[in-house]
């Protein structure tokens, strides 16, 4: 029996790392995404870092939900920037669960498993290096978060605020200058889109000691071919598919 965890390219083995397995908004392929019980399933099924999304509300929290309106994922309407709190706890996010706050998600998952936070909302990147800071000073490990976007700029304001928590690059395309990006940030990881992976990318990222996270990865067959080119962790809806089995 051979774990994805345990399979090691050479240059996995150079670098140190473990193969990590990611639970895309929790396990939204089992559970109503970025919420609680979906994190509780991810921790489950045996991840080692859980993603969210996160938004800035009318009361000033964060909460984790991936898109700026309630629309999709709730029995509400409208913008997350326009509702309290206390409005948007009287929302179904999907068998009767409601939208965390990012706290209450910590809170749960208690260092168990890291946490990869998307700065997808406006303004996020301020408020949530607070909040990293808050829980270091309670006892994480800094290591334990990992904070990403597609957004340059929050994550611009996210280093200026905060010069020593992970930063990872995500993209859904090629981008010009993206090794620039990483030296501008000081990025730990960078976190391409599946239709972007190349072994080429993958040597240059591990030439300088990037991290490669791929998103989103649910097929099996998908998910083995990444694992032999290399890259270092996948975002999957259904992580227990990120166990393996079998030979290559
Ligand atoms: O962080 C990787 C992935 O979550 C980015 O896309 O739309 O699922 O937030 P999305
Ligand atoms: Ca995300």
């Amino acid at each position: 029996m051979l774990a994805y965890g345990q399979f090691q390219t050479e240059t996995h083995r150079q670098l140190g790392n473990k193969f990590l397995k990611i639970g895309h908004r929790g396990a939204m392929g089992y559970e109503p995404e970025n919420t609680l019980g979906s994190f509780q399933t991810a921790i489950k099924l045996g991840v080692d870092m859980i993603e969210l999304d996160v938004h800035l509300c009318k009361s000033g929290e964060l909460v984790v939900i991936h898109n700026e309106k309630v629309d999709r994922t709730t029995n509400g309407k409208g913008f997350i920037a326009d509702m309290t709190l206390a409005e948007l706890k009287k929302l179904d996010a999907g068998r009767g669960q409601l939208i965390p706050t990012l706290e209450e998600v910590l809170d749960e998952v208690n260092r168990r498993v890291s946490v990869n936070i998307e700065l997808k909302g406006i303004g996020t990147a301020m408020p949530v290096a607070g909040l990293i800071d808050k829980y270091v000073s309670g006892g994480w490990d800094r290591n334990l978060f990992l904070v990403s976007s597609f957004n340059v700029s929050e994550l611009k304001d996210f280093r200026e605020k905060d010069g020593k928590s992970r930063i990872g690059i995500i993209f859904d395309k090629k981008s010009g200058d993206l090794f620039g990006l990483v030296d501008k940030l000081g990025a730990y990881s960078i976190h391409p889109n599946t239709k972007l992976v190349t072994p080429d990318l993958i040597e240059e990222a591990h030439k300088k000691g990037l991290r490669v996270f791929v998103w989103t990865v649910n097929f099996p067959d998908d998910i083995r071919r990444l694992i032999k080119i290399g890259v270092d962790g996948i975002f999957s809806d259904f992580p227990d598919r990120l166990v393996w089995s079998g030979g290559f």
